[in-house]
């Protein structure tokens, strides 16, 4: 069986309107190329909330186009929440799926684990799809605690979840917080073991991880793309800092596009 491969671009708080226009123009000019006719590869971009707007117009639902993502999402539907973006509002934007959960959220803003999994529950609820992010920190991983800790945070997120919420819309993200932005790229070896264990976890609480796209973050970079979809656990990326890039962006999907066509000519 395989799995759908996803390429996602977490634009963080970089880029005004135009040059995000720009960007995710030139991304979708370059993506019928870099897929080459690849069917098993999907693409995703999550501008700031105020350049959605400039953003939509170069996204769809189509196989070759980008998915229109949002970077966080309000734990709540609507009300008294000065500062907060709810789900309905990132529909009305045209907004797909958001990201929950990523590291910075946890690390700068107080996103622990019972606000991620309010906002993921919020986000499906709106009818979202969601990105959950779930990763340990250095010094847990020196500690030998880092498969603990992951399951840990995916467990608070998707353990509770309603019956009438489906998971199925949850992709997980691994994004161990020593590697974002640090240039320092998880091993394949690494990446793959907690993979491996998430897929586990999943199946143990009934959510069926073998089916399920699991994607890696932390400097996912061109010329690590392949090595690391090569370690046969890796679904796809959430990628920083070479997302910024159109070339560096569409070179890493052209390498998740050549693995999707050798694994699917096996
Ligand atoms: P990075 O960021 O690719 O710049 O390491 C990844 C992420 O934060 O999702």
């Amino acid at each position: 069986m395989s799995r759908t491969i996803w390429v996602l671009g977490n634009w963080k708080q970089n880029l005004l309107r135009e040059p995000s226009a720009s960007l995710a123009k030139a991304i979708a000019d370059g993506l019928p190329d870099a897929l080459g006719g690849s069917s098993g590869v999907r693409v995703g971009i999550a501008p700031t909330y105020l350049a959605l707007d400039s953003v939509a117009p170069h996204t769809g639902d189509g196989r070759a186009a980008p998915r229109l993502l949002a970077q966080d999402v309000g734990a709540q539907e609507a009300g008294a929440f000065t500062g907060e973006v709810g789900p309905a509002m990132l529909r009305e934007a045209r907004v797909q799926a958001a990201i929950v959960g990523h590291s910075e959220r946890r690390a700068h803003f107080g996103d622990h684990d019972q606000l991620v999994a309010a906002k993921l529950q919020a986000a499906l609820a709106g009818g979202l799809d969601v990105v959950l992010c779930v990763g340990e920190r250095l010094e847990q991983r020196d500690a030998g605690e880092h498969e603990a800790v992951v399951i840990s945070q995916l467990s608070a997120a998707l353990s509770g979840l309603a019956p009438e919420l489906d998971p199925g819309r949850v992709t997980v993200a691994y994004e161990p917080v020593w590697a974002i932005g640090t240039g320092r790229t998880a091993s394949p070896a690494q990446a793959s073991e907690m993979h491996a264990a998430i897929r586990r976890w999943l199946d143990t609480a009934g959510l069926q991880g073998a089916d399920r796209s699991l994607l890696y973050g932390g400097s996912v970079k061109p010329d690590n793309a392949a090595e690391l979809l090569a370690a046969g656990e890796i679904d796809g990326f959430l990628v920083g800092g070479a997302s910024l890039d159109a070339r560096s962006f569409l070179d890493i999907v052209t390498s998740a596009s050549n693995h999707a066509r050798s694994s699917q000519a096996r």
